[in-house]
């Protein structure tokens, strides 16, 4: 299924000060340009807050998850007797778990089974190629990095270590990226660069907006090409970036999730030959240095799957009872 033709919904949520309604996905980040201050962009790292400051309005953050949801349903054609499984981080506890579980009720979807994200991924592949070994599942997404030990128990697929990185994701390596240039244009015009990072004005923000999107669309032109540019809004300017120099900006954020990845195999009680397969999912997991590092480092070749951010909502599907 599609969201305004793309098979991801941002999770993005904007509230429309007039009429007090969410808006979700594009339409969010669309109407956030002229009123940014009523956007959440990330509505899953609120999930420990009560509420959410949007605009002048406080809104509890089970009614941003339920607005998703709902708009999930709605573009699902969802309807009464239709079955839902719900996946998040492994690390989820039953309080988060709760929440989310009643932003569901609240989108009229009823009662959901809910999966951890990496026993959903190990789900798909065990599904395609059974084995009886443990499934290492290494996340690399937006937000956060996470590699799970995932093996079949009598009590069904279990995590048997899990670790992760709060501070290295995609977001960070298109911090990076902007990083990388700052040298260059505060040479040119330091306080025009100031205004693109630190904004205070709508205008700068929207500035710095489109700025953080051509960084992220960069990086990821550059896992299917050579070099990429990247238009520099306030400077109306070009940069260009390569692949070897970008390499160089995501190596060490990549060296960290390949120890997390390797001290997750130990925890687990395991070597690397005793697992069936290393699993890329997540986003970032696209950047072919990603595979290059763990074959190097691992000595194993990494199992790859076509679209990797949706590996998670695939293998949901084949992951009956909570897990
Ligand atoms: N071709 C690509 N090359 C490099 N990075 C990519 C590519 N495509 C997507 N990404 C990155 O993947 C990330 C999104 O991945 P994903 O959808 O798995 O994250 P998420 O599940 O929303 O985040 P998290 O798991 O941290 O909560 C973004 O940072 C995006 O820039
Ligand atoms: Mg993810």
């Amino acid at each position: 299924m599609l969201f305004d033709g793309s098979e991801i919904l941002p999770s993005a949520i904007w509230r429309d000060p007039a009429s007090g309604e969410l808006l979700t996905g594009r339409d969010a980040l669309h109407r956030a340009q002229a009123a940014p201050e009523s956007l959440e962009p990330n509505p899953k790292r609120c999930i420990d807050d009560t509420a959410v400051l949007l605009g002048a309005v406080e809104v509890p953050v089970a009614d941003l998850l339920a607005a998703i949801l709902r708009r999930v349903a709605t573009e699902a054609g969802w309807t009464d007797g239709d079955e839902a499984v719900l996946t998040c981080p492994a690390e989820w506890g039953p309080p988060r778990r709760a929440i989310l579980a009643a932003a569901a009720r609240q989108a009229g979807l009823g009662t959901v089974a809910m999966a951890a994200e990496p026993i959903a991924a190990a789900a798909g592949l065990l599904r395609r190629a059974p084995s009886e070994a443990p499934v290492v599942v290494y996340d690399f997404g937006a937000g956060t990095f996470d590699a799970s030990v995932v093996q079949h128990t009598a009590a069904g697929l279990q995590v048997l270590a899990g670790r992760g990185l709060t501070d290295v994701g995609g977001l960070d390596i298109d911090a990076a990226v902007a990083a990388s240039i700052e040298q260059v244009y505060t040479g040119r015009d330091r306080p025009l660069w100031q205004r693109l990072t630190h904004p205070e004005t709508s205008v700068d923000r929207r500035a710095r907006r489109q700025w953080m999107q051509e960084v992220r669309a960069g990086k990821e032109a550059l896992s299917r090409t050579a070099s990429t540019t990247m238009f520099v809004p306030l400077f109306d300017d070009e940069t260009v970036l390569g692949r070897e120099e970008f390499e160089g900006i995501a190596r060490p954020f990549i060296a960290a999730t390949v120890e997390v990845t390797r001290n997750a195999i130990v925890d687990a009680g395991f070597a690397v030959r005793d697992l069936a397969a290393v699993l890329l999912v997540g986003g970032s997991s696209r950047i072919p240095l990603v595979a290059t590092m763990i074959h190097r480092a691992l000595d194993v070749a990494p199992t790859v799957v076509e679209r990797p951010e949706l590996a998670v909502a695939a293998g949901s599907l084949q992951v009956p009872a909570d897990a």
